[in-house]
């Protein structure tokens, strides 16, 4: 389970201060899907960054099965560097690499012997239904295929939670609902996932639905 209590983030410019986070407190339980919506600027993007440790609340504290931000640092960071898979809205793939080595870019990093990397990549690429492409380069894939390849690059590592930041903003109908097909699948295999997104229409298949206004939270259903 993760658990903000009272978390903030104020960002001080010379002109003004803004609450992109104001006092939020969650908790995600394992196994849910979660959707975040809100208007442009409420601070979406923000709570799903401090949930993944890119930024840094200014106030609050975080709970990770009981690890606490501020007094177990480094095994925090392990949490969230094993358990926590991230899917942006522009998927930021490496357009020289294929969709194999993408994929298999994480496991790289963790210097995964190469018989499990293989193993692990192929299984993956299959299971986001892209085994006729693990060839290809990212320019010859279709949004929706793209998308599915970052899916599989946040997950190849073992996360089990899935932090996706308006991972079909840019597809068509079609390809979006694949695309959350997909994370569905995900929290069939008991993975939690967090999506941020303004499509009404997915909202429907998330579990539970959290709306956002100008940094706090103003419903959770
Ligand atoms: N680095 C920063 N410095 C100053 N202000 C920031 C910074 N990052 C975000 N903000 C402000 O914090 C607020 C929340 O931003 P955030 O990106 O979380 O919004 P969002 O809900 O994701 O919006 P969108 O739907 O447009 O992606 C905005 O008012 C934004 O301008
Ligand atoms: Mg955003």
């Amino acid at each position: 389970m993760i658990e903000l209590n009272n978390v903030s983030k104020k960002y001080v410019s010379y002109r003004d201060v803004i609450y992109a986070l104001n006092n939020v407190s969650l908790k995600v339980n394992d196994g849910e899907f979660i959707c975040i919506t809100g208007e442009s600027g409420c601070g979406k993007t923000t709570l799903l960054n401090v949930i993944a440790g890119m930024i840094t609340p200014t106030e609050g504290e975080i709970r990770y099965d009981g690890l606490i931000t501020s007094r177990d640092k480094k095994e925090v960071q392990k949490y969230r560097r094993e358990r926590m898979g991230i899917i942006l809205q522009d998927h930021s793939l490496l357009y020289d690499r294929n969709v194999y080595s993408n994929v298999e870019l994480p496991l790289l990093l963790k210097k995964t012997e190469k018989e499990e990397c293989k193993e692990k990549v192929c299984d993956w690429i299959k299971r986001v239904g892209l085994e006729d492409k693990m060839r290809s380069y990212p320019d010859r894939l279709s949004g929706g295929e793209q998308q599915r390849v970052a899916i599989a690059r946040a997950m190849v590592g073992g996360a089990d939670i899935v932090l996706a930041d308006e991972p079909t903003g840019s597809l068509d109908e079609d390809n979006a609902l694949s695309v959350v097909g997909q994370l569905k699948d995900l929290v069939r295999d008991g993975k939690t996932v967090i999506m941020v997104t303004h499509d009404l229409d997915l909202i429907e298949m998330c579990d539970r639905h959290i709306r956002m206004e100008k940094g706090k939270i103003v419903s959770d259903i």
